[in-house]
């Protein structure tokens, strides 16, 4: 579309990324406003698809903020490092960069295993979105996984299993993304979710377990409680439920955190990687 054209329901178009999940949308500028038909032709791609990527964008804080609460009111109260020089309370960066020696984004350095944001807290976001502005010649891609399909695909006996089954999650990877524990250490923030959760649009199912934070089945056995943890994570990460957002600049991605799981795949510490982030508020799992 040309650029400063208005936004139009009509002019916008979803091409399928991958048979596990993503759209990439076209005919859209994120700098204009969107009306209502357009921005309900967004939310249906995002839910039929669950990641939506809208390339070539030049945005704003305002503009990126404006998309945010399309979806919803957004976090604004990510912790203080994590907004460095963004003016809007919603911002977050993500970057590896240091200033003076001092990082000035969240999630830093590196490779990341599987899993979905804030699974930690009452009440988890719902979607999270990414504006890439540098990102690094190889590595720093963003995998998504599929947990409808992944939910789906259990064999019946499984799911009864799984039936009215919760879990913990645990937040203790502030510099450690690739390892889980599975006993909850003093003072680490937790909440317990359902297993197998239901998205509160769509209506459909989906596994909400992550390799990352989620510690134990609760009132499991720990090594019965282990071993379908593993099963289930090998389940939902094999990858032909995965697709894989290799970054440019300009880039906008948002995924919808209640079933979808996401990891990143490590990259040169030489390189530069930023991106501002904005989380859209969600509901208690159920
Ligand atoms: C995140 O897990 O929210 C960050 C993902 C990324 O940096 O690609």
């Amino acid at each position: 579309m040309a650029l400063g054209q208005a936004n139009s329901a009509d002019r916008v178009e979803a091409i399928p990324l991958s048979s596990a999940l993503g759209a990439e949308i076209r005919g859209v500028d994120l700098r204009q406003p969107l009306d209502a038909q357009t921005s309900a032709r967004i939310r249906k791609i995002w839910n039929d698809h669950l990641v939506i990527l809208l390339r070539g964008q030049e945005l704003s804080e305002e503009d990126q903020v404006r998309f945010g609460e399309s979806f919803g009111p957004l976090n604004r109260s990510a912790k203080k490092r994590a907004h460095h020089n963004a003016k809007n309370p919603a911002i977050m960066l993500i970057s590896n960069i240091r200033e003076n020696g001092q990082l000035i984004g969240a999630l830093p350095d590196g490779e990341m295993q599987f899993h979905t944001d804030q699974s930690h807290q009452e009440t988890p976001c719902s979607a999270t979105m990414l504006y890439a502005l540098e990102v690094p010649s190889t590595g720093g891609d963003t995998l998504f996984a599929n947990c409808y399909t992944a939910y789906e695909t259990l064999s019946d006996e499984l799911k009864a299993r799984l039936e009215g089954k919760r879990a913990l999650h645990a937040y203790d990877y502030d510099n450690a993304s690739t390892r889980r524990g599975t006993v909850l250490k003093e003072g680490i923030p937790h909440a317990v979710h359902p297993v197998v959760r239901t998205h509160p649009d769509t209506g459909r199912k989906a596994l909400y377990v992550n390799r990352l934070m989620t510690l134990s089945i609760v009132d499991m056995d720990p090594a019965e409680s282990e071993a379908l943890l593993q099963l289930l994570f090998d389940h939902i990460e094999q990858p032909e439920f995965v697709w894989g957002q290799v970054w440019k600049p300009g880039d906008v991605l948002m995924w919808d955190n209640r079933c979808s799981v996401h990891a990143r795949t490590d990259f040169s510490a030489a390189e530069r990687r930023l991106m501002r982030r904005v989380t859209i508020l969600g509901e208690r799992p159920f």
